[in-house]
């Protein structure tokens, strides 16, 4: 694909419905999760963003045969054709995700070979906690050459995770599932795409019990059947187009949403004298007047989620006052904020912390995408500041929202894809 950028031309309303997409990254455990299956699995409400094209691309190396059709939102995979257990670095540096074939492969075959896992850069992001757990359940764990080695007969164990993770959770969790004997998993993490994973491999015949408490357990099974499985919507994805609809003083209704999933932004956007209301799967925003300065600090769920810090942190850079926004779960999720000094605002950023001093209007800028939800904040500055904003390495955004500047477009934004296109020689730019 061309290199692109996003030119956003600011200061429009946000007003009208739009729907939330499938989510990402439940999305992103429940197919591995499906190799685990003994028959075909269909899933549905699977989002068209191209962390799916790359686990597609992955299962399909495997041998797996994977029909997906983006339009319908649906995917069928059938693990029956698998070849392989490796899974190379190439493909797994692509995406954070991709540890998630370890518990597959691991659970389903006794062996996998994976590379590294890659995704946005928000400091040291470490497995230990996977490698921990599958270890704990009899699997002997090698470094060959840049690519982790994992394989054994796997028995029940009782794992306690050093620290909440949901990736971690989430991978022992899939390497347990067909593991001889039972498994008692506890600190857990308890984020909603944790109890979506854990339905699926429950509809398939698993038997997970306390998936969504920090305690679970799982009596392993020998065999799996297929189903069909519907994805729970993206909460993050309905929390940013929240955040862009009060951003823009706008008034916004999205449908096909999870209310509950989104209690901790609501709550601190109320804080902000934002309007938010909620009924059965449609929630409303809406915003008229300055909001006010906050204090936030992110945590696991059913805290204020990571994920939305940058978004969030983008609308608090036009409150009324100086905020504070602590980052507890990754050491380095800030990089927005540097950019968003390009446009105006005002942010000190102390390892951590971040005081966001609110500045009356931002003004457009070049800037450059850091990571995904980074991206996405830039996106919220970029519909907030007069003037045109351009986003280079919007790539990053593509990666787990779906037509995120269709959306908004449709809800009133301007916001275009035009090549990157060097004005003195015509090359494209390399960013
Ligand atoms: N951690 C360890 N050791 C481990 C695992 C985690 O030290 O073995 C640390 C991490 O370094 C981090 C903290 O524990 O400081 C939490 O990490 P966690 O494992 O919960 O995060 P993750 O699995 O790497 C997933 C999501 C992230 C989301 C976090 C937290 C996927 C593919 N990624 O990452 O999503 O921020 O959980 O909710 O599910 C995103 O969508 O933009 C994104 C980054």
């Amino acid at each position: 694909m061309p290199e692109y950028k996003l030119v956003i031309s600011g200061g429009r309303e946000l007003r009208g419905e739009t729907s939330v997409s499938g989510g990402k990254n439940t999305s992103l455990a429940v197919i591995p999760a499906a190799l685990l299956a003994d028959y075909p699995c269909q899933i549905e409400n699977l989002p068209d963003i191209d962390d799916v094209r790359v686990l597609v691309r992955i299962l399909r190396s495997l041998g797996a045969k994977v029909d997906w059709h983006p339009e319908a939102k649906q995917m069928v995979i059938d693990p029956g054709t698998v070849t392989s257990n490796t899974v190379p670095f190439a493909l797994s540096q692509k995406m954070r995700a991709s540890y998630y074939l370890m518990g597959a492969l691991l659970g389903r075959y006794g062996s996998a070979r994976v590379g590294y896992p890659g995704g946005c850069d928000l400091g040291s992001r470490p497995i230990d906690q996977h490698l921990k757990g599958f270890r704990a359940l009899g699997a002997s764990i090698r470094d060959e050459n840049g690519m982790i080695v994992t394989e054994g007969r796997l028995k029940g164990a009782n794992i306690n995770f050093d620290m909440v993770t949901v990736g971690g959770t989430i991978n022992v969790m899939l390497a347990a599932v067909r593991a001889e004997g039972d498994t008692l998993m506890t600190n857990c993490a308890k984020e909603p795409h944790i109890v979506d994973t854990a339905n699926f491999l429950n509809r398939i015949g698993a038997h997970i019990r306390g998936a969504g408490t920090d305690t679970i357990r799982i009596h392993g099974v020998s065999r799996l059947g297929g189903a069909s499985y519907t994805v729970i919507p993206d909460q993050i994805e309905t929390g940013t187009l929240m955040i862009a609809a009060a951003a823009t003083r706008g008034d916004v209704t999205l449908h096909g949403c999870i209310p509950t999933h989104m209690e901790a932004l609501t709550a601190k956007l109320l804080e902000m004298g934002v309007m938010v209301t909620s009924q059965d799967d449609v929630i409303s925003v809406k915003l008229r007047q300055g909001h006010r300065a906050i204090r936030l600090s992110t945590q696991e769920y059913p805290g204020f989620p990571t994920d939305l810090q940058q978004p969030m942190s983008a609308l608090l850079t036009r409150a009324v006052g100086t905020s504070e926004v602590i980052e507890n779960i990754f050491e380095s999720r800030f990089k927005h904020l540097d950019e968003m000094r390009k446009m105006g605002a005002k942010a000190v950023i102390n390892g951590r912390v971040a005081h966001i001093e609110g500045v009356p209007e931002l003004h457009a800028a070049p800037v450059y995408a850091p990571d995904l939800r980074g991206g996405a904040a830039l996106v919220i500055a970029g519909l907030m500041a007069h003037g045109t904003t351009e986003i280079y390495n919007p790539e990053n955004i593509a990666r787990g929202y779906e037509h995120l500047e269709n959306k908004l477009n449709r809800l009133g934004a301007s916001i275009s894809r035009m090549p990157c296109v060097n004005e003195v020689n015509g090359d494209a730019i390399r960013v």
